[in-house]
C-alpha cells in the first residue's frame, strides 16, 4: 500500500511537539523532514538539534530531504541525529557516487531527488544504486505551493523503468499534494506521498485518516 510522509515544515515550530503528537494513533509510519541551508534553496529551515530532539519523542521513520549544498559534509551528523533515510539532490553534489556511498556507509537508506528543471535522464542511471527516488512536484524551498502537473509524467517514466528492471527503489512525490489531487499521483505510480500544508495546516489527525482511507481504497481497486 501507498504510505504517507507528512512534512513537518508546515508545523507550527512554536508547538512542534504538540503538532507531531497529533499524528499519533493514526496509521502513520513516516515523517518527512526538510532541511534547507539558504544556499541550495532560498530558505533556511532547521538543523540537527531539532531532528535529534524530535527523535527522542517518537519512533517514526525519519524520511529526510536534504536541500543543502554538498550534503556529504554532514552525512555523519544526519545519522547521529536519528535520520533513517537521507535524500540528497542531484544538483547539490559534485561527486554523486561518492555521496551515495557515504550515506550507505553510515547505514542510512539513500534517496536521490532532482529539481523540476533537471532532466530525468540524468537520474535514471542511479536508480539501481538508491533506495528511493523523490520526484519534486514543486520548486524546492517552501511549503504551500501548487502541484506541477508535469511531474505526473516523470512518475510514470520512473515507475515503468523500475518495474521493467525489477529494481528495489521506491518512488516518493513531494510538493503541492492534497487529498483532492493525491489519487492521480498514486495512479501515476507513487509509493510514498509527502504532504505538508494539507496536513499541518488543518485538522492533523483527520487529514491523515483521510489520506489512509484513500490509500486503502486505491489498494483495493
Ligand atoms: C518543499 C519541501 C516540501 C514541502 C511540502 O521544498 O520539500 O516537503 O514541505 O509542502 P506542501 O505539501 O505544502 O507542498
Ligand atoms: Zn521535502
Amino acid at each position: 500500500m501507498v504510505e504517507l510522509a507528512p512534512s513537518i515544515l508546515s508545523c507550527n515550530f512554536a508547538n512542534l511537539e504538540a503538532d507531531i503528537e497529533k499524528t499519533k494513533g493514526t496509521d502513520l509510519k513516516n515523517l518527512h523532514i526538510d532541511v534547507m541551508d539558504g544556499l541550495f534553496v532560498p530558505n533556511i529551515s532547521f538543523g540537527f538539534k531539532v531532528i535529534e530532539d524530535i527523535r527522542k519523542k517518537n519512533d517514526y521513520y525519519f524520511d529526510t530531504h536534504a536541500m543543502i549544498e554538498e550534503p556529504i559534509r554532514y552525512v555523519e551528523e544526519f545519522k547521529k541525529s536519528g535520520v533513517d533515510r537521507l535524500t540528497i539532490h542531484y544538483e547539490a553534489c559534485k561527486d554523486l557516487d561518492k555521496t551515495i556511498g557515504a550515506v550507505k556507509d553510515s547505514r542510512m537508506e539513500v534517496g536521490l531527488t532532482f529539481k523540476p528543471a533537471t532532466d530525468i535522464n540524468l537520474v535514471i542511471p542511479y536508480l539501481d544504486k538508491i533506495d528511493l527516488v523523490l520526484v519534486m512536484s514543486v520548486e524546492p524551498g517552501f511549503g504551500g505551493q501548487s502541484f506541477m502537473e508535469d511531474s505526473l509524467d516523470k512518475i510514470k517514466i520512473l515507475r515503468e523503468y523500475i518495474d521493467k528492471n525489477n529494481l528495489d527503489c521506491l518512488i516518493e512525490v513531494d510538493g503541492g499534494i492534497k487529498t483532492t489531487n493525491v489519487e492521480k499521483v498514486i495512479d501515476a505510480g507513487a509509493d510514498l506521498i509527502v504532504s505538508g500544508s494539507d496536513i499541518f495546516g488543518k485538522d492533523i489527525k483527520n487529514q491523515i485518516d483521510k489520506y489512509y482511507k484513500i490509500f486503502e481504497k486505491k489498494s483495493l481497486s
